[in-house]
């Protein structure tokens, strides 16, 4: 009998997905959340067949070197910015990301998020914890900002943007996105959302939510310049990247009152949080969480067990996975 495949998974992960991945592979996964170094990621890569992988897992060209045996990453995410693609290529390694299953849970909590900066409920609360809310408190303290009847600006207009923006009839907004390419007109017409230029939204938004992928090119989209252009009353939400926004010049424009609120899902550093941001009552801060509804994380970690599975030949997809991200490397593999 042949020996079973290898499966690493980098991080726990729901048990009965685990078990539909054991039943056709040797799967080692890890049961506690741990940081892997370059040089602890490249070794277990080399002694694997496929793997489950989290943001935190930076691939390159350095970790696969010498690698002849991997032939799969899932990525638990649909951002990848954690993976060299091109490396991953040139390598043979077929990559593959968790799209579409959660762009309905990431609208939902982009919203929370907008909802809860603008009318300064994580503040309000801190406060009511802390035991403050005596007979003072005014008529007049307190005050947000209005989300219903604004207009709410979506840097990034995928398939998380569009649900962003569909959710927005119901508050009665006006919908305004910047994207590389204008959507075909009946999804505009769906979201009631119309294009303009980056300055423009900047400009007019109310609020502003950031749903774009991270790359070289968006690194510090939004900079001290494009906060300059924002309105002092509007709220700003990130569920993208860290990396998307320079966070010391936010911190500068939060502190000096040039932006009313922030609400970031993301940090350059994570999980390190930007001390500036953690000191400001007007930034609502949460730990990476925007996907984190049950059903969507187990259908994330189903999708990426899925993708392993097709990738080395099993279940009802064998050959086929659903969502690679280069799939031109599978032609190059031998076949069995
Ligand atoms: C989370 O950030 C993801 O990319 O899925």
């Amino acid at each position: 009998m042949t020996a079973k495949p290898k499966v690493w998974v980098s991080r726990p992960l729901f048990p009965d997905v685990l078990a539909r991945l054991s039943e056709h592979f040797d799967v080692q996964a890890e049961a506690i959340e741990r940081r892997h170094m370059p040089e602890q990621l490249r070794e277990r890569l080399l002694a694997v067949d496929g793997a489950v992988l989290g943001l935190a897992d930076r691939v390159d060209a350095a970790v696969l070197e010498g690698n002849q045996r991997l032939r799969v990453i899932a990525n638990l995410a649909v951002g990848y910015n954690n993976l060299d693609v091109p490396a991953l290529t040139r390598a043979g390694v077929l990559a593959c990301n968790t799209p579409d299953v959660l762009n309905e849970t990431v609208a939902d909590y982009a919203w929370a998020l907008m909802l809860a900066a603008a009318r300064r409920v994580s503040a309000a609360e801190r406060w009511l914890r802390a035991g403050q809310w005596g007979s003072h408190m005014r008529f007049d303290d307190w005050l947000g900002v209005d989300v219903h009847g604004k207009t709410l600006g979506i840097l990034g207009m995928g398939r998380i943007g569009q649900a962003i923006a569909r959710r927005a009839a119901g508050f009665d907004m006006r919908v305004l996105y910047h994207n590389r390419s204008r959507l075909p007109e009946p999804i505009e017409r769906e979201c009631r959302a119309t294009l303009v230029g980056k300055e423009s939204l900047l400009k007019q938004a109310d609020h502003l939510i950031l749903v774009l992928p991270y790359n070289k090119a968006n690194h510090h989209a939004i900079g001290a310049p494009e906060l300059a252009l924002m309105k002092r009353t509007a709220v700003l939400v990130n569920v993208a990247r860290g990396g998307i926004v320079d966070e010391v010049a936010l911190a500068a424009a939060l502190r000096e009152g040039r932006l009313a609120a922030a609400a970031l899902d993301v940090f350059e550093g994570e999980p390190a949080v930007h001390p500036d941001l953690l000191s400001l009552d007007n930034a609502l801060l949460s730990p990476h969480i925007a996907s984190a509804s049950e059903d969507t994380r187990r259908a994330m970690a189903s999708l990426a067990a899925d993708n392993v599975l097709a990738a080395l030949g099993h279940g009802p997809h064998a050959g086929h996975p659903a969502t690679p991200l280069n799939p031109e490397v599978m032609a190059r593999w031998p076949r069995h």
